[in-house]
């Protein structure tokens, strides 16, 4: 069965065709970020307004790549929850457009789950995670972590009290004057710095629960660089300093999502553990995380770093396994910008 999968809720435009939910016959990401860089994070209506530009090309070229017709596409599957609404609305009305004038299934489909289920496709059908899983989706709007015993059916376990993970990367990098997204480039500058030249304390170290912190590290890292707490003088900006900011910035944060993580394992006994979303690009979250499932003997499930950032084959794969599951929804299905 062959599923066209759309995902429009932040600021890629995507489309891609899947095969049997494993299958990825296209796969092709519009970025905006060239649009939204100017202003820090992506601005909603330049996000909606781009996708209704390229959404058509991009449906057309997923299509073309996978050697298929809109005729040989068997249903619908697009991101209908979270994200912004204006972007969330594009993806809804042209894959409702698209199953009316097809009479093909229409599949809504949640964006979070679908970042944990992008960790499982690129491994194949046989090979399932075990259960009880863990999985930890970090991204540019949500830090929340999952318990499940199906793959299917998800209780949230743990959840950001304030910023996103990848929000606070893109915050702090505009701090620094470093661009946006910031991800990528404090990932890259981390790299040659020391992570413990500033010493950064782990948000809510403190406790042994499952919740993250974002806010105060973020906080932290701006009365440091300006030196408005009057603790320290304001930093000289120069190369070593930012890039010993990353690096300890980047060491706290991964500090943190392992804490609660280890925390969320415990308490649900779990075999594995699923990493998806963004963040889960980065290099020291994968080294890191990488280390503490080989030390605990979990099964860890790290998606390519290609399907770690938004795409739409997350979105058909997991679109085809609802469609078998449950059944289509209805032409009425809403765009809702939370989950
Ligand atoms: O999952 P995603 O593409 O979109 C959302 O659903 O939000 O995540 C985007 C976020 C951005 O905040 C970006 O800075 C962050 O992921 N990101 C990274 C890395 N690559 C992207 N954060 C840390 N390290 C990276 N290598
Ligand atoms: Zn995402």
């Amino acid at each position: 069965m062959k599923i066209l999968g759309i995902e429009t809720s932040c600021d890629e435009t995507a489309a891609s065709i899947v095969e049997d939910g494993f299958t990825v016959l296209s796969d092709v990401v519009n970025s905006q970020v060239e649009q939204h860089a100017p202003f820090g994070g992506p601005v909603p209506e330049i996000a909606s307004r781009s996708h209704l530009e390229v959404i058509f090309p991009v449906v057309r070229r997923a299509l073309d790549d996978a050697r298929s017709t809109l005729g040989e596409i068997d249903a619908i599957a697009v991101t209908n929850r979270p994200g912004l609404i204006g972007a969330l609305l594009v993806g809804v009305a042209v894959a409702k457009a698209l199953a009316l004038a097809l009479r093909k299934p229409l599949v809504g489909v949640d964006h979070i789950a679908a970042h944990v289920y992008a960790a499982w496709m690129d491994e194949g059908r046989e090979r399932p995670p075990a259960t009880p899983a863990i999985a930890l989706v970090i991204s540019g709007g949500h830090s929340v972590l999952f318990a499940t015993d199906d793959l299917f059916d998800f209780r949230i376990v743990g959840n950001t009290i304030d910023d996103a993970c990848g929000e606070t990367y893109d915050k702090v990098s505009a701090l620094l004057g470093l661009g946006y997204p910031g991800g990528p480039i404090i990932d890259r500058l981390a790299a040659e710095g020391d992570p413990r030249a500033f010493d950064f304390k782990p948000p809510l170290a403190d406790r042994d629960g499952t919740d993250f912190s974002f806010s105060g590290l973020k906080t932290a890292v701006r009365y440091r660089v300006t030196g408005e707490n009057k603790k320290h003088p304001p930093l000289v900006l120069d190369d070593v300093n930012r890039k010993n900011l990353c690096a300890s910035f980047q060491r706290t944060v991964v500090d943190g999502l392992l804490r609660a993580t280890e925390n969320a394992i415990d308490a649900a006994n779990a075999r594995s553990l699923i990493l998806g979303g963004g963040c889960a690009a980065n290099s020291e979250v994968r080294r890191r995380f990488e280390e503490f499932a080989r030390h605990r003997g979990l099964d860890l499930r790290l998606p390519p770093r290609s399907r770690c950032s938004d795409n739409a084959s997350m979105i058909a794969g997991l679109g085809y396994h609802q469609l078998m599951r449950r059944g289509p929804d209805s032409l009425a299905l809403d765009a809702a910008p939370s989950a």
